[in-house]
């Protein structure tokens, strides 16, 4: 295995507050809120908690959300006796979300069932009590299971219009069918704050800001990094900026090279755009688009799911830049580091099976060199905040984020260097118009993409009738935890619609000739879509 220096900000070996990850992809938000609230954790999987427990007796302990059923035969089973002990014994308060809440409810002796429909998206929380300053509102709902009765003695607190018990406990037991740690939930953090401060009593232990960070990021850089030099992977987005920006202070810029690598895929114009924000001192430019093409045109497409396909195609192009920088670090000499801007949520994703991200899932078994990853306990928000605190540009500050296999997502099977061209131009033309909407880059939506979607469909050009494809555009909002766990659908205005739809249909073009008959809005929040088509 790859040799990893990865600085975890905000998680201690043995912390006060336990999350018990039962397999939600937004667990790292719970991490990232307690840590905005000052108070450190430690992740791990509840078949640990019985050893860790044995060492440390935590203040705190979250049950997280999980796609399990308690009635599933092989469901995740929470150490639930154990909790139980240690809420009696040494009062540790219990927080259960979603799955946790259930698992909970069901082991206290609580009835859980199928729900006729599932609520997924954002419904309105009507509180029956306020607790802690907490007075409900939307709040972000992803399950198929309800309960139907509470465990004797414990209380309803609050409810939404499909589910009876979606906030409820009992003394310094707390649980949540929605999700507090999610951006689009309002005022999740002051539930959890109350959770931790009022009924867990920790105590601060973390400073937060950017500028602690920094503090703290400095000696851990320079450990990881004794002698020798370092090549930082550049995509032009916020994490990897930082992180370039971090290590060329911290290593000095004669040690540190930042790499921006143009795989193929990427929007029209984009390396120029990043050569124009990062410059040419101590950068490389690498043009490696063909060797990318061919890595996704060798990957077999036929008869095959598209999330077996797309998985395969992540780990490849994973290979693919890790096989670019090491082979530009030997022609340099005396590298031994590779930097990378990887964040919390794509180790804790890729961890928990839920997107394989190239940069975590993706990296080749044996390598030559160390990686180093001092954004690893930040989410995509506190990165901005260390951007404008290094004083980076506001385009980067606020640069939305992209896959690194960046476009060939946005495609059907198989990705080919035919649709890369089409797909790039659209995304240049959204980007352009969107911007020139909107000039001050926090106005614009969190992300925002175009892709080729698949099968073709009937137009009208001239009199003729005519068959071509469409484009989708996906938009979301920017929300005050912008970490890409959920995320609302965002609305362009009508006459800045009216332009992006006129100027794809005219100006984008496949190879085989046929026009784009149509441009499609994706007005669906995530959950239940993901943000990628892919
Ligand atoms: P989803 O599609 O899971 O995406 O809603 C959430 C965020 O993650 C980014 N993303 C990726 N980033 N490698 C990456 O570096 C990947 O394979 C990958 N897949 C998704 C995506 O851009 C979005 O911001």
């Amino acid at each position: 295995m790859p040799v990893h220096h990865r600085f975890y900000s905000g998680t201690r070996e043995y912390a006060q507050v336990v999350i018990l990850e039962c397999g939600s992809k937004s667990t790292p938000l719970i991490a990232g809120v307690c840590r905005d609230a000052g108070v450190c954790t430690r992740t791990m999987a509840p078949a640990d908690f019985e050893h860790y427990a044995a060492a440390s007796i935590p203040k705190a302990v979250f049950v997280s959300g999980g796609p399990d059923s308690v009635y599933d035969f092989a469901a995740l089973q929470i150490p639930y006796g154990l909790l139980m002990y240690l809420n009696h014994n040494h009062g540790t308060a219990i927080f259960g979300i979603c799955y946790g809440a259930q698992a909970l409810a069901h082991a206290a002796g609580g009835k859980v069932k199928k729900a006729s429909f599932a609520e997924v998206g954002t419904h309105m929380l009507k509180m029956k009590h306020v607790i802690g300053g907490y007075l409900g509102g939307p709040v972000v709902m992803n399950h198929s299971d309800e309960i139907a009765s509470l465990p004797f003695g414990w209380e309803r607190w609050g409810s939404t219009e499909r589910s009876a018990y979606a906030l409820f406990g009992t003394d310094n037991i707390l649980c949540t069918l929605f999700h507090p740690e999610m951006g689009d939930t309002q005022d999740g953090e002051k539930l959890i704050a109350h959770f931790l401060y009022s009924l867990a009593r920790c105590r601060q232990d973390h400073t937060t800001g950017p500028e602690a960070f920094v503090a703290d990021a400095i000696p851990f850089i320079s450990d990881a990094a004794p002698e020798g030099g370092m090549v930082v992977g550049v995509s032009g987005g916020v994490d990897s900026a930082v992180t370039l920006e971090l290590c060329r202070q911290v290593l000095g810029r004669e040690r540190v090279y930042g790499i921006h690598v143009d795989n193929g895929f990427l929007c029209e114009g984009e390396t120029e755009e990043v050569r124009r924000l990062l410059g040419e001192d101590g950068m490389i430019y690498e043009d490696a688009a063909r060797l990318f093409w061919r890595t996704c045109e060798r990957i077999n497409w036929r008869n095959r799911h598209e999330k077996d396909y797309f998985s395969e195609l992540r780990q490849k192009v994973g290979e693919r830049f890790i096989s670019v920088f090491e082979k530009r670090a030997r022609r340099i000499g005396g590298i031994r580091y590779l930097g990378q801007g990887t964040n919390f949520s794509d180790i804790q994703e890729t961890n928990t099976g839920l997107v394989r991200h190239h940069n975590v899932g993706g990296l080749p078994d044996r390598m030559e060199l160390e990686v180093v990853e001092p954004l690893a306990g930040l989410h995509k928000f506190e990165i901005r905040e260390v951007a404008e605190y290094l004083g980076l540009d506001q385009e980067i500050v606020w640069r939305q984020p992209s896959p690194g296999p960046a476009n060939s997502l946005r495609m059907w099977p198989p990705v080919t260097r035919a649709k890369a061209s089409p797909v790039a131009r659209a995304n240049r033309i959204l980007e352009e118009e969107v911007r020139r909407y909107y000039p001050d880059p926090r106005d614009r939506p969190s992300q925002y993409y175009a892709a080729l979607i698949s099968g073709r469909m009937a137009g009208i050009v001239g009199d003729k009738e005519v068959y071509g494809y469409a484009i989708l555009v996906r938009a979301v909002k920017r929300n005050p935890r912008e970490s890409y766990a959920s995320a609302e659908p965002f609305s362009f205005p009508d006459d800045l619609w009216r332009t992006i739809d006129t100027r794809i249909r005219a100006e984008v073009v496949l190879q085989d000739g046929m026009p784009i008959v149509a441009v499609c809005w994706h007005g669906t929040g995530k959950p239940p879509a993901r943000i990628e088509c892919h």
